[in-house]
Parts: C-alpha cells; structure tokens; sequence
C-alpha cells in the first residue's frame, strides 16, 4: 500500500445540466446548485489539508452555449464575486482565476481583481477557478510570451526547458495536480490543464456534480492514496 502525498486537486464539475433535467428544472438551477458545491467542496479540501484545489467553472468552449445559459452563468458568478466567496474568504482561503479575462464583463474582471487581491494572504488554500479557460489557448499563449522574450533578448532559445516553460503558464508556481475527478460519468480532459495533467492520477464518477459532496471526496483520495505512481520508472 502507498500513501502519495496530495498537494493539488484538480475537478472538472460535470453534469449540472443533466442534474437539473432530470428534476425538470432550468439548466441554471443546476448551475446554482452546483455552485453551491463549490463552496463545499473548497471547504472540505482545506479541512482534509490539502494545499490547492482547481476547479473548472466555465470553458472557452462554453461561450458557445446559448445566451440564456451564458447570462446565467456570469450573474451567478456575479453574485459570488458579490458576496458567496465571503465565507472562504475568511477561512483563509486564497482565490485565483486562470483563463482568458478579455473575454468577460469588465464589471466582472473589476471584482476578480479585486478578490484576489483581498485573498492574497490567505494561506490555508489555494482555490484556482477556470473562468474562461481552454488549455490549448493557455499554451500558444505561453508560446507567444517566451517567443517575446527570446526577440527581446531576454532570454535564450537554449534556456527553453520544462520548468522555464511551465512559469508561462497561468499556473506558474503551482505544483502540478496530483489527483483530478471528473464528475457525470464523462471520460475526457475537454481542454483543461493539458499540460499539467502529464502525470495526474485521473478519477472518475457517475455522480452529477450538484451530488458530489465531502464523503465521495474523501472516498476517492482514499483511493488515490493505494496507486502506484510510477513516473515511468520501473
Ligand atoms: C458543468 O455542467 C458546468 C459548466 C460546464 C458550466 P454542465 O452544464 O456541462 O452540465 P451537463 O454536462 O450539461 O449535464
Ligand atoms: C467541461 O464541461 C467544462 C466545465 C466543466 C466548465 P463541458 O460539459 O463543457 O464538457 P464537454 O462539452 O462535455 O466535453
Ligand atoms: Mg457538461
């Protein structure tokens, strides 16, 4: 039996839609509900002592949905960049977000900014939101920023390494995922964290992320902590 040491959780929340189907609600009822299980779920990982915790809340790919969903969405975000991420907030817990900003409300990026800079020294956890995030855009971005400082001479094409590479990332300074879970039985990364994920233990779940709750999380680092992570060693 191993016991792997888990810094970072990664989620991507699935199945608020099917969720509320299935009770013949909107689909933004389930969004709300699940949002909900965020504040949970953040709770419950820093009771557990994990240090990070990464949540996909919305794709670049989402921005495809219909207008309804999408004002539903940035509203609830809205009202918990408003007043639901009080309660973290003072438990010590610091936000970030990762993803495109330039594709959101102003108002919105204004109250992001400012969340994080109020949570910056919180130290029991780490909550990274993916708002807006796609990680092949993350990555040609990064390209884009060493590719600037090579012209600008700031830098050397043979000083481009693994480690000089990941600090253009949003997630610069962040261990990579030991663990991520994908709720509603979907079995596919949809463009997150592609390039942090190469060595991720990956878990997945029938459960709709507006059931997810403390008890299935701490069943599956149970779980996490019997794998063998080999990193190609033999
Ligand atoms: C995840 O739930 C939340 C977002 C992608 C914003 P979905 O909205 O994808 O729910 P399903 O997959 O349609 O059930
Ligand atoms: C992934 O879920 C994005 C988020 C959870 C925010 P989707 O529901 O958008 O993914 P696909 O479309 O099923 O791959
Ligand atoms: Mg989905």
């Amino acid at each position: 039996m191993t016991n792997n040491n888990l810094q970072h959780i990664a989620v991507i929340m699935d199945g608020n839609g099917r969720w509320a189907a299935k009770r013949g609600l909107p689909r933004n009822a389930g969004h709300k509900k699940g949002a909900e299980v965020v504040i949970e779920t953040a709770k419950a990982v820093k009771e557990l002592g994990v240090p990070y915790l990464t949540i996909y809340a919305f794709s670049t790919e989402n921005w495809k949905r219909s207008k309804q969903e999408v004002d539903g969405l940035m509203n609830l975000l809205r009202q918990y960049l408003d007043s639901n991420f009080e309660e973290l907030e003072k438990n010590d817990v610091r936000i970030r977000f990762i993803g495109e900003r330039g594709m959101l409300d102003a108002d919105i990026v204004n109250k992001m900014e400012n969340l994080e800079k109020r949570t910056i020294s919180n130290r029991s956890l780490v909550l990274q939101i993916a708002l807006s995030y796609g990680s092949r855009q993350e990555i040609v971005n990064a390209v884009r920023r060493t590719a600037q400082k090579v012209k600008n001479g700031e830098l050397a094409i043979t000083d481009i390494d693994e480690n000089e590479f990941s600090q253009m990332l949003y997630t610069a300074e962040v261990p990579d995922p030991d663990l991520l879970i994908r709720t509603s039985g979907e079995q596919r990364l949809s463009n997150y964290l592609l390039w942090q994920l190469a060595y991720t233990e990956l878990f997945f779940t029938n459960t709709l992320w507006p059931d997810f709750n403390k008890e299935e999380l701490k069943s599956i680092i149970e779980n996490y902590k019997t794998r063998e992570r080999r990193y190609g060693k033999a």
